[in-house]
């Protein structure tokens, strides 16, 4: 018999009682499309696998996911899980019913949370990466945060622009730590944004 596997998402999606399903968090203009912020919703789960596939296609400079269907069903579920935990902030981007990418901040338990985004190529270059960056903000400082961390890579200079754009400093660096698909190396650059 063969497995539903938007059944278990939905099953752990029901016990989220304080999550209310896609909720929006914020819809504007991004180069004329229309684009929303909204958190998961059961539904989600097909798309969001395909958004990780086409993250790991495009050879993002941040973490990739080789998600199948059972991987990306668990990763779903944990994501829904620690959302309705409020140990977790998560927003998905969608543009004309597509999601197109994802932001995430992880509460550590004391205060300080850790940041990450990543957009398709085709939502780039259009102000909605700044935009994600106050809206995790804002979700931060909602679930307690005082202290926002990331990492970076040193040869991802718009990420870098965007991250200090928006109030972070490099606190650290890691030489080399980075070996990139041509087999060059780049730097892991630690940045903070304190007292948010
Ligand atoms: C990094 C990322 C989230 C930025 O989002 P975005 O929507 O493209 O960013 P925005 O459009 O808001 O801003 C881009 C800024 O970078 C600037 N920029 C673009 N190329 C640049 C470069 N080579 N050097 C410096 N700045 C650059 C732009 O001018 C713009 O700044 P401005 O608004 O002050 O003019 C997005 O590009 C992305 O998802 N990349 C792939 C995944 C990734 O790298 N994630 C981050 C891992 S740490």
């Amino acid at each position: 018999m063969p497995v539903d596997l938007f059944s278990d998402a939905e099953d752990a999606y029901k016990g989220a009682s304080s999550m209310q399903e896609g909720r929006i968090i914020k819809t504007f203009q991004a180069n004329g499309v229309d684009t929303t912020f909204r958190w998961p919703c059961a539904a989600d789960l097909d798309a969001f696998i395909e958004m990780h596939r086409t993250l790991t296609r495009e050879e993002v400079m941040c973490r990739r996911l080789e998600l199948d269907r059972d991987s990306g069903r668990m990763m779903f579920e944990d994501i829904v899980h620690d959302l309705s935990q409020d140990k977790l902030g998560y927003i998905l981007v969608e543009q004309d019913g597509r999601l197109v990418g994802e932001g995430f901040t992880n509460s550590s338990g004391y205060q300080y949370f850790t940041v990450g985004l990543a957009l398709i190529d085709r939502a780039r270059g259009m102000g909605i990466g700044t935009a994600l960056m106050w809206a995790l903000e804002e979700e931060s400082r909602r679930l307690g945060a005082r202290r926002l961390f990331l990492s970076v890579w040193s040869a991802n200079p718009s990420a870098i622009h965007v991250y200090e754009k928006v109030g972070y400093n490099e606190c650290g660096r890691r030489s080399r730590w980075v070996q990139m698909d041509d087999g060059s190396e780049c730097d892991m650059i630690d940045m903070v944004k304190l007292d948010i």
